[in-house]
């Protein structure tokens, strides 16, 4: 059987590893053609000894630069900077990028891969959430296919298989809520940064983990669900299920519901991605039944996570105010986590850039990228304000 050549953008990060490590147990399947990264030099060296790709794009010049000197005597091309990653997407012999850089810096070299019609594994929900309306046109030109590697996409892609596409009654996704699910509104207030980065179930980089603390992940992926499944919003609903193991639902007009389970674990979704169609033996997030913790559900908090009741706005809305919404929750979340700003505050910011920008229905590239622009400027502004 040929190999499957594979590009890796965020090799570094949490779902990086973890896609390397899937292709490490399937080496006789695999071949990596690139990788990418922002400026972690120690680890994509090793990386490269590994697994020996033809290409390494480091964002940071400085840290591109060090790992040539590194690197000299070796078979590889190094690129640098932001425009360079974006060439990782049309390199020849290339079947599937992965892309699992964070935030919205992921969607030029996302949309790049569909315009080439090649499989996009998606781990970089924001690039969908941002450049939605430009995502499904590449695809029906170009023919190209998007695997989503979230867990919950990931879920109701599968469970979608069960019926047809007009039986679907709605999307459940799950939520684990959390850290601070239980959490009085009148401690807000006070929570730090290391209780935020403490997730219960997921071990996630900070962005994302911050992002789950907020539930604006769970914003973010309804959003991204509306897009990758061309889903109504009122046809998209949140469960909260602290000990996620349904990572997502699919009801049918017949109140039959089809979920996925597993022991959270990354690999099983990137698996499912990477192998599509095809399922191969291995045992990530294997359940043992009769060790499970009861299965528990509840409704979202809507008043204490305010960013999930705008998200689903954000989705009724579409056009530009996904990446608004996106951008102000990137530069929010940064000064969060530089304790510039409190973890309430995040909510305020995102609500704010949305009602002060305008929004641009049906929009282009040069469109959605101004959005982004206007609303990490807004942002900023707002953050520094609230910084003093
Ligand atoms: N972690 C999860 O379990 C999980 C689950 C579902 C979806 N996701 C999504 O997957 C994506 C990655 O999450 P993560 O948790 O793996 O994040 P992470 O651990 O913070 O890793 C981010 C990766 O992106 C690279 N990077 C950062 N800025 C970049 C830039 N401007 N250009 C190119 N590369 C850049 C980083 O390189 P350096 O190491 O050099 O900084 C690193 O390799 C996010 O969109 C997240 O929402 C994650």
């Amino acid at each position: 059987m040929d190999k499957k050549n594979i590009v890796i953008l965020g090799s570094t990060g949490s779902i990086g590893k973890s896609a390397l490590d899937v292709i490490g147990k399937h080496s006789e399947r695999f071949r990596v053609r690139a990788l990418a990264a922002n400026s972690n030099v120690d680890l994509i060296e090793e990386q490269y000894h590994r697994f020996l790709p033809d290409y390494i794009c480091l964002v940071d010049k400085k840290a591109a630069s060090e790992l040539k000197s590194r690197l000299s005597s070796n078979n590889v091309t190094i690129f640098a900077g932001e425009e360079e990653l974006i060439k990782l997407a049309s390199i020849e012999n290339a079947d599937l990028i992965l892309n699992a850089v964070v935030g919205a810096a992921g969607l030029r070299v996302s949309l790049e891969t569909l315009k080439f019609g090649r499989e996009l594994a998606l781990a970089n929900k924001e690039s969908l959430v941002v450049g939605g309306p430009l995502f499904a046109r590449l695809c029906e030109k170009t023919g190209a296919q998007v695997l989503p590697i979230d867990s919950e996409h990931s879920a109701i892609w599968q469970a979608k298989l069960a019926g047809r596409e007009e039986e679907i009654r709605s999307l459940i996704l799950t939520s684990s809520g959390g850290p601070f699910r239980t959490l009085e509104a009148d401690k807000f207030d006070a929570i730090t940064v290391e209780q935020a980065l403490d997730h219960p179930t997921w071990k996630m980089g900070p962005k994302i983990s911050i992002d789950s603390a907020t539930l604006a992940n769970k914003g973010l992926e309804v959003i991204e669900a509306a897009i990758l499944f061309s889903m109504p919003i009122d046809k998209i609903k949140v469960v909260v299920h602290p000990q996620s193991i349904i990572h997502s639902m699919v009801e049918f007009v017949d109140s039959s519901v089809i979920a996925q389970l597993s022991v959270p674990d990354m690999r099983l979704p990137i698996s499912y991605a990477l192998f599509y169609p095809e399922r191969v033996e291995s045992d990530f997030g294997k359940i043992d039944w009769t060790k499970l913790p009861p299965l528990t559900f509840e409704e979202p908090d809507f008043d204490r996570f305010p960013a999930l009741k705008t998200a689903f706005e954000v989705a009724g809305t579409g056009g530009t105010a996904p990446a608004l919404f996106n951008a102000s929750n990137e530069v929010a979340v940064e000064a969060f986590l530089s304790k510039k700003i409190k973890f309430v505050e995040i909510f305020g910011i995102i609500r704010s850039t949305i009602e002060e920008i305008d929004i641009v229905n049906d929009p282009d590239l040069d469109q959605i990228i101004d959005a982004d622009r206007q609303a990490r400027e807004f942002a900023g502004k707002m953050t520094e304000k609230l910084a003093c």
